[in-house]
């Protein structure tokens, strides 16, 4: 039985990965860091029906040594490095801890696989967002980067920290350049989510308005079940490589929204308002992925469109708030 780490188990792409790993027939362990409210920090791994079959170990991306105490105990095959403080508007607001967790994290826990299981397959996520201003119309893997926040410098950081390794110590270390993706998993503070969530409010009739920020800007949007499937098919690779894992395809955010609208037969113009408030300093005006690499290489691509994926969120956001789980 192969058996796989995973950091940020109790994230949207933790928990469909370890669905993904589990049925598989892995041994999952999963690094979760304290927290007061235990009872609700596995609600996504529970929301999957799999809570009771992985193997939670304590742990945080701030401490070495708990990182190596749990690669020590677990062993694992594969190790998969999801475990970051994910939100870009948050990095303006905490730069230092996401330099910590999300760029330091990386090398802290390449440094716990080096040391205690060398040969363990890493697997970073990695992000578009470290292409920030882009430099070209559709980024691929020899795309320049321009991180625009302090989270995409630290993704960058992490990216290049896992190139290294690899190319300095022979380590299986892969990092995945995802671009967004989503699904009814998703942080409530995310665009797609905050808007599935509020269509769904709107109408049920427990509010009347939408606030969003720059709905100008576009995105490349995938589903995160369908992306999880490419940071398994990295790993398995001969070789350890970098990979863009993307849809080819992308969508305002005002558009999205008219998508999540539609849906549920409510007039956009009547119930979006845009609040200054919401814009960043700094912005990702547009990403776009080219994923032709994982194509050819990984035989990985896309399986869910955006208009199927919103409607999926928009009708379990309902049904959420209409059972009151
Ligand atoms: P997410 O839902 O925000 O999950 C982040 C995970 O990191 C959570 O399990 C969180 O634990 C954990 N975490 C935060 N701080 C930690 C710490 N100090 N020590 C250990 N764990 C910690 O993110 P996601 O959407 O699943 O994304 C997974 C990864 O892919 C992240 O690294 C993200 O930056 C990256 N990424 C995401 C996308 C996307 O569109 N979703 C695209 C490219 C890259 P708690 O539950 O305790 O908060
Ligand atoms: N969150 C949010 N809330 N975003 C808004 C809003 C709002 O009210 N209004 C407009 N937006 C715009 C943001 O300004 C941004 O341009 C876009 O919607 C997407 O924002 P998010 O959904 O927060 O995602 P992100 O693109 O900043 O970052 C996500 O994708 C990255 C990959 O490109 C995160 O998942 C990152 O962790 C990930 O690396």
């Amino acid at each position: 039985m192969k058996s796989a780490l995973i950091t940020g188990i109790t994230g949207q792409d933790g928990a469909y990965l370890a669905q993904l790993l589990l049925g598989k027939g892995y041994k999952v362990h999963g690094l979760v860091r304290r927290s007061s409210t235990t009872d609700v920090n596995d609600v996504r791994l529970r929301w999957l029906g799999i809570a009771g079959d992985v193997n939670v170990i304590d742990g945080d991306l701030s401490d070495l040594s708990s990182l190596m105490r749990i690669v020590r105990a677990a062993q694992p095959d594969e190790v998969y490095n999801l475990g970051a403080q994910s939100f870009v508007k948050t990095s303006w607001q905490q730069p230092l801890l996401t330099g910590a967790i999300t760029g330091l994290g990386c090398a802290a826990m390449l440094e716990a696989v080096r040391l205690e299981k060398p040969d363990a397959h890493f697997y970073q996520a990695s992000s578009s967002e470290m292409y920030g201003m882009i430099q070209e119309p559709m980024q691929s893997e020899t795309t320049p980067f321009y991180p625009r926040s302090p989270y995409a410098a630290a993704k960058l950081y992490g990216h290049w920290m896992t190139v290294n390794y690899r190319e300095s110590f022979g380590m299986h270390a892969s990092s995945g350049i995802l671009f967004n993706h989503e699904s009814p998993l998703r942080g409530i503070e995310f665009v797609t989510r905050k808007v599935t969530d509020g269509v769904a409010k709107i109408k049920l009739g427990m509010a009347s308005e939408l606030r969003l920020g720059n709905i100008d800007a576009k995105r490349d949007w995938g589903h995160a079940r369908d992306y999880v499937k490419a940071m398994w098919l990295m790993l398995q690779q001969e070789a350890a490589d970098d990979y863009v894992i993307a849809t080819g395809r992308t969508v305002s955010v005002r558009d999205m929204c008219e998508i999540a609208f539609q849906h549920v037969g409510l007039p956009l113009e009547k119930h979006l308002v845009i609040d200054p408030e919401l814009f960043r300093p700094a912005e990702v005006d547009v990403l776009l992925g080219n994923p032709a690499k994982a194509k050819a290489k990984l035989g990985w691509e896309p399986e869910t469109s955006l208009e199927d994926m919103i409607r999926e969120m928009v009708d379990a956001d309902l049904a959420r708030l209409s059972t009151g789980r």
